[in-house]
């Protein structure tokens, strides 16, 4: 580092503008671009808002839909082609993908987004890692960390608990860190608990460097840091786009407020990238046609076949259709905001269903279409099937702002039911980045086929879902609730002043309804295909389960077995920890595995400031949804063999439950001291010791500091009492 100047170090630290990093120093600049499904780079005007032109490229499904493919080899192929065009693009990182966790459905992002579900999340997300650094491009996971709105997102803290933190919103970052790798991470623009996540040392450094072992370099969201130093500091290696503010840093320097070699860490980290982008594959440019087709297949596969009543789909060739519904022709198919795509193409349902008759219905924009609604209900009345399709315009929902409803606009519902009244058949098809609700119309539906944005090719998908070219093999990767007011968030979100708090705590999604048994719309994990899939022969074990699952059916279909792990005590009613997309001929059979270890039994546990499996029994369940469990077992675990250490505060139910404190204060005690009334034995259960002598009964402070000193002998530790500040208070 001597030979660079300390104006030149801190100058690499921040870009050069919003694309590009600093080249000086004989470092070259970097280019970075978004995004998580397409690339957005753009030639004249830079903008992170999704404002100017980009160059075409190909636009694949976001990750709302991507992630309903339960498909982490698809993540990881949309991920090398992502590469492909970013290093045709000259772009070294890869702004995406966007792995927070869906806390709201009213979050106007959530179609950047995987799951409700953490361990989803983290496969999906790794994969796609995987995917695109196979070319050596950079990815850059994001926005780390509690990033779960847009309402007030610059600056608002999310209060979250430990546990919660640790078990719902930090795992998958800590899954694709820990096995994909990726190059970057990007801090989130909002606080954790009152500290900016730009400037937050315990998740930038402790967590993600320390604990994960991230070997990456860390940038900020695009305009994220406030203090440039607190943020170097903290572990944020790179500003992005520059504020003009290197001089703080070469100030702090000088003056002893910033150590140097932070800074020469954070040069390093960004050297260490460009070495390791540089040698990424050379392309010319790419196969557009070849990745449309991946984008349509991927779109396949993403949508979610919800309900279809009397197998109406696939639809029997020479069946009178006709089409209802803008959105069949002016396709919903991304998101608005930083991750804006400009598509090398673009198809739209109707053409691809071949131009049946159509009437559009409604406006997009919500105007009065004088006329649109009484032409499309004539047009259902002739027809066998009417396919129509509703879902949430532009405006609705977007980067930079969060929807206060999960409703669809109320003209497309009365459309519907008109529709529905004079049409026998009604298959309603679904354009939405974020849930809508579906329990106040889905009875005038016979079919609900739920398309989320599907990108450039999800026209041509749907129709292939529709008629049948493939069968429909989403699953929900989120809860769809009956009302808004059932979602376990709803209280707190978004919150006010400046303030959220995660109230729900870990009960996130299915974990609150199933915990709860609150009737959902369409549970976690629900999707149906064109056949029916038998589930036998359940084997578990700690280290693995296994299970056979045969196609009942007589189409080729694809199943996602889903593999839920539940525990008793103060945990989920049970949690996604495996799942495997299998495709099977009718008749044929696989037989599945999910291996297990020992973070998948175990829960965070506060006390031990660690991950902690506690002795017992739990069960094993495998199914087709959160809701629809096929087979059970149960299995017993020893627990991982800690044992806490006991202090004066610990209670008379935890010293009894120690091996050794157990021992200790049995003999202690005076033959006949439990009490023989059952509730009065409960009580006492739960009473710290050094309270018996306040009581007045049984043991005397002398006799409680006796056994902590015991205890502390065996254990060689200083005699003197641990503080009485919890019940058990040793690390293992
Ligand atoms: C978004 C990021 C994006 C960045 C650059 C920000 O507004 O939050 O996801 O990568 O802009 O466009």
């Amino acid at each position: 580092m001597t030979d660079r100047t300390l104006e030149e170090k801190a100058s690499l630290t921040s870009g050069s503008g919003t694309w590009h990093t600093t080249a000086a120093a004989g470092v070259p600049a970097l280019t970075l671009a978004d995004g998580p499904h397409g690339l957005r780079v753009q030639r004249r005007s830079g903008d992170a808002l999704g404002l100017h032109d980009s160059v075409p490229a190909t636009c694949f499904p976001p990750a709302v839909a991507l992630g309903s493919s339960w498909n982490p080899r698809l993540a990881r192929e949309v991920g090398a082609a992502l590469a492909r065009e970013a290093a045709a693009l000259g772009v070294n990182v890869l702004l995406g993908p966007g792995v927070n966790i869906k806390r709201s459905p009213l979050c106007g992002r959530n179609f950047e987004y995987f799951s409700e579900d953490p361990h989803l999340t983290g496969v999906m997300g790794a994969a796609m890692v995987t995917g695109i650094q196979s070319l050596g491009v950079g990815a850059s996971l994001k926005h780390f960390a509690v990033n779960n709105q847009e309402t007030d997102r610059m600056r608002v803290s999310a209060e979250v608990d430990e546990r919660t933190l640790r078990e719902i919103y930090l795992p998958a970052f800590e899954h694709i860190v820990r096995e994909a790798r990726p190059y970057t991470v990007m801090c989130s623009y909002n606080r954790v608990n009152g500290v900016y996540a730009s400037q937050h040392r315990w998740l930038l450094t402790e967590v993600l460097r320390a604990e994960w072992g991230f070997d990456g370099l860390v940038v900020s969201d695009w305009g994220a840091v406030n203090d440039r130093v607190a943020a170097l500091a903290a572990g944020l290696d790179l500003e992005m786009p520059p504020t003009g503010t290197d001089e703080q840093i070469t100030e702090a320097v000088r003056a002893g407020r910033l150590e140097e070699k932070i800074l020469d860490q954070a040069v390093t980290r960004l050297i260490q990238l460009v070495r390791r982008t540089e040698g990424r594959a050379r392309f010319d440019g790419w196969d557009a046609e070849a990745h449309h087709e991946l984008a349509r297949e991927a779109a396949r596969q993403s949508a979610v076949l919800l309900k279809n009543d009397g197998g109406v789909l696939p639809l029997r060739p020479g069946r009178r259709v006709c089409v209802l519904g803008e959105l069949a022709r002016t396709p919903r198919y991304q998101g608005g905001g930083s991750s804006h795509v400009t598509p090398t193409r673009l198809e739209n349902a109707w053409q691809a269903l071949g131009e049946p008759p159509f009437a559009a219905g409604y406006r997009l924009d919500g105007g009065p279409g004088a006329g649109l609604r009484e032409e499309a209900v004539a047009l259902a009345a002739g027809s066998e099937v009417a396919l129509v399709f509703l879902g949430l315009p532009e405006h609705a929902e977007s980067e930079g702002f969060d929807r206060t409803t999960i409703d669809l606009p109320a003209d497309q519902v009365s459309l519907l039911r008109a529709v529905a009244d004079v049409c026998e058949e009604v298959v309603v098809v679904l354009s939405n980045g974020g849930v809508v609700s579906v329990a106040e119309w889905r009875d005038s539906a016979t079919a609900i086929l739920e398309g989320w944005l599907l990108g450039q090719a999800g026209g041509a998908a749907i129709a292939d879902l529709l008629t049948g070219v493939c069968g429909p093999s989403g699953r929900l990767t989120e809860t769809i609730p009956l009302r808004l007011a059932d979602v376990p968030s709803h209280l707190h979100f978004p919150g006010s002043d400046g303030v959220v708090v995660y109230g729900e705590g870990r009960y996130v999604g299915y974990r609150h309804y199933d915990t709860l048994d609150v009737e959902v719309a369409y549970p976690f994990g629900h999707g149906l295909t064109y056949s029916r899939f038998d589930y036998s022969d359940l084997q578990a074990a700690l280290d693995g389960v296994e299970v056979t699952v045969t196609n009942a059916g007589d189409r080729f279909a694809q199943e996602v077995v889903q593999l839920y792990l539940a525990f008793d005590g103060d945990r989920p009613r049970h949690e996604l920890r495996g799942f495997a997309k299998v495709s099977l001929e009718p008749g044929e059979s696989e037989r599945v595995r999910f291996a297990l270890t020992e973070r998948d039994l175990a829960r965070w546990s506060v006390r031990r400031h660690g991950w902690q499996v506690d002795p017992g029994t739990f069960t094993v369940e495998v199914g087709a949804s959160s809701r629809d469990i096929r087979l059970r077992a149960e299995l017993t675990t020893p627990g991982d063999g800690y044992v806490g250490t006991l202090s004066r505060m610990s209670t008379l139910g935890e010293w009894l439950a120690h091996p050794r404190g157990g021992e200790v204060l049995r003999a202690a005690l005076k033959p006949g001291a439990a009490p023989a009334d059952p509730a009065l034995m409960r009580l006492a259960l739960g009473v710290p010791l050094a309270k018996f002598a306040t009581f007045g009964v049984g043991l005397s402070t002398e006799v409680v500091d006796a056994l902590v000193a015991a205890l502390a002998q065996d254990s060689g530790t200083d005699a003197a009492p641990a503080p009485d500040t919890g019940a058990v208070t040793a690390t293992p």
